[in-house]
């Protein structure tokens, strides 16, 4: 088997770009000095940099219209392929490439070399190491959770080890190698860079909890390595060209059948798990096992370019359920980590480490984001803002308030949060950073719960009464220095119903209707995408009456602008996304596919209830996919 060791010392370019690719790329000069000076300098008021004035836009296509169809609607001028779905083989060099099983009979050993289900995050490192390929490139995917009515063929009519130890091979990472051939993008297989990571590949725990007492259990007595990485949601990546993948819903493969203890009980663990693992891998009862839960929802690091190089999980970024991990550049080199913990009323937090980055020497970067500062945001009224330092000893996280030492703050993060004082926010999904400006946005989906009885009342962060279509808050960092411990913030938009009757469900939409924002992604031209998850059962309430399914929008954050881009088939969800650096293919992935309202699970006795995207084969079944879009006259897109 190859391996990449030799490559440790080249330094990787991050996927996407710097201003010299943004100005090579022929966006209007003017927007990008604009945003420049304005960012660069740090001395104008945020609003400089939207009200640019004149009447040029960083939007091209036309936007498509709303639907409820089980198909995918792109813009005139556009084609789409599916290039890697749920089942497909992963191409591990040396392992056997299972093909799909229409009715769902792939075994575990099958679906621990095919792409897992319910596809998120997606992040494009070019082939070979170093290069800018737009034609060649490795995909890291998370596969966040599964559906077990569409997984197995008579989806949880039985309960086996076999079936739990399907469920956990469909869940994890794919790395694949993809390359354009002609007009067609194809997955390479075999590869030797190609894997799978699931819930049980071992990885490594580091950073200031690793080896703590909580973390110690009866098969890892050393609270140093971990089996499996689940519910990997959003992600990241490193300018030393690793992947980040995020541990989000962990608490929901745990059952605890006895009494919960308060630390299970902040981060949401039950008496019972719906996944159901725990009845044949003991580790999942967390009333057995009561540390292997303190053990998930870290930030895992992962080298897509070297399979030998063992995952790691950095707990210096902290314990929460962890929506994104991104990654951007202070001043001085340091690397800053933005990352939102998705639960109503959580927080929003911010890892700053202790030493730059080196350009350099990509080895020395292999254990920087173990050691550095972990904050939480604080909005205060006026549009003023602060990053709280979680660090033991100040701030009131001492051994009086619970914590002993960092380990503790970091394997209770929720609760140190709790204690100075931070922003409760209506659900943090994803973060955005703009590739010049450096102004941050991050997508806050929905909270119904938003000044509902005995629930927080709104602030001016979160300011809408059951929050039923989300907002997108930005923020611009002190002094233009994403390492900085105060901010200024503002409101990019409040989604909405652009036709309602009623003036909070309009929202500040300046164009297409959208709710419940998700994925959110800058390209290299500065334009935001935004992708829509809105839960199958909300997506039949009145609010959702006239946006459809789920959707991905463009916005141009200098004229606030937002034209919806694609709409995807029946009660999935559009999340994860990004594209070949010279713009001119966009990936796209296309989650759960006929989720069904209210409902963890499809039936298995009509696997095509919901939808039948994307083979529409009378024997099939609907499958996550990744998408590939690109402009049939090969241009850049979106423009
Ligand atoms: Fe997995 Fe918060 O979305
Ligand atoms: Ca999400
Ligand atoms: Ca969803
Ligand atoms: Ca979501």
């Amino acid at each position: 088997m190859s391996t990449t060791h030799a490559q440790d010392s080249a330094p990787l370019p991050p996927p996407t770009n710097s201003l010299d690719d943004l100005l090579s790329r022929n966006v209007s000069r003017r927007q990008v000095l604009r945003a420049g000076v304005a960012g660069i300098a740090g001395l104008l008021p945020i609003g400089c940099a939207v009200q640019g004035g004149g009447s040029d836009t960083l939007i091209g296509f036309a936007s498509v219209p709303t639907s409820w169809d089980d198909k995918l609607t792109i813009p005139p001028g556009y084609r789409s392929q599916v290039l890697y779905a749920w089942g497909d083989a992963t191409g591990v060099q040396g392992q056997p490439m299972p093909a799909f099983r229409w009715d769902g009979s792939n075994s575990a050993a099958d679906q621990a070399l095919q792409a897992g289900m319910n596809h998120d995050a997606i992040e494009y490192f070019a082939l070979p190491p170093g290069s800018k390929s737009s034609t060649s490139a490795l995909f890291a995917i998370n596969h966040e959770y599964i559906d077990d009515g569409l997984l197995h063929a008579d989806g949880m009519t039985t309960w086996n080890a076999e079936k739990v130890a399907k469920a956990q091979a469909s869940h994890g990472v794919s790395v694949i190698e993809v390359a354009q051939r002609g007009n067609r993008w194809e997955v390479v297989r075999p590869s030797q860079y190609a894997r799978r990571i699931t819930a049980r590949t071992p990885m490594t725990l580091s950073g200031p909890a690793a080896g703590h007492e909580s973390l110690r259990t009866a098969a890892d007595p050393l609270g140093r390595e971990v089996l499996g990485t689940i519910n990997n949601c959003a992600g990241g990546y490193t300018p030393w060209g690793t992947y980040l993948t995020c541990e989000e819903n962990f608490n929901m493969y745990f059952a605890n059948a006895g009494t919960i203890p308060p630390e299970q009980r902040r981060y949401g663990i039950g008496a019972s798990s719906v996944y159901r693992w725990n009845e044949f891998d003991a580790r999942f009862d967390a009333g057995a096992h009561p540390n292997e839960p303190n053990r998930f929802g870290w930030v895992v690091e992962i080298d897509p370019y070297d399979r030998e190089w063992k995952p790691v999980k950095r707990t210096a970024m902290g314990r929460i359920k962890h929506e994104g991990a991104m990654v951007t550049i202070a001043l001085d080199g340091r690397i800053v980590v933005y990352t939102g913990d998705d639960e109503r009323f959580e927080y929003i937090y911010k890892f700053v480490s202790a030493k730059p980055w080196n350009p350099q020497d990509r080895a020395a970067n292999r254990d920087l984001l173990d050691a550095g500062t972990l904050f939480v945001a604080k909005f205060s009224e006026q549009g003023q803002g602060a990053w709280i330092g979680l660090t033991h000893g100040k701030n009131g996280l001492t051994a009086a308030n619970g914590f002993n030492t960092q380990a503790d703050v970091l394997i209770k993060t929720r609760q140190a949060a709790d204690t100075v004082g931070a922003t409760k926010m209506d659900r943090p999904e994803w973060v955005a950073v703009h590739p010049v400006t450096q102004d941050v946005y991050l997508a806050l989906t929905n909270n119904a719960l938003r000044g509902t009885d005995k629930q927080p009342g709104v602030d001016a962060a979160n300011p809408r009464p059951r929050n039923a279509y989300g907002h997108i808050v930005r923020w611009r960092e002190q002094g233009g220095d994403v390492s900085a411990h105060k901010f200024r913030w503002e409101h990019f938009v409040l989604a909405g119903d652009t036709q309602s009757t009623d003036a909070a469900g309009r929202g500040t939409v300046k164009g297409d209707s959208f709710g419940s924002p998700d994925g959110l992604w800058f390209d290299a031209r500065g334009l935001l995408w935004i992708q829509t998850d809105v839960a199958a059962a909300d997506l039949r309430r009145p609010e959702y009456a006239r946006i459809g399914n789920n959707q991905m929008l463009a916005a141009d954050v200098f004229t606030g602008e937002i034209r919806r881009f694609l709409v995807g088939p029946k009660d999935c969800e559009l999340t994860g996304v990004t594209m070949s650096p010279d713009g001119k293919t966009m990936f796209v992935n296309i989650q759960h596919p006929g989720e069904l309202p209210g409902s963890p699970r499809n039936d298995p006795a009509k696997p095509r209830a919901g939808s039948n995207w994307p083979d529409f084969r009378a024997d099939g079944r609907p499958r996550s996919a990744t998408v590939v879009i690109q402009r049939q006259d090969g241009g850049v897109i979106g423009t």
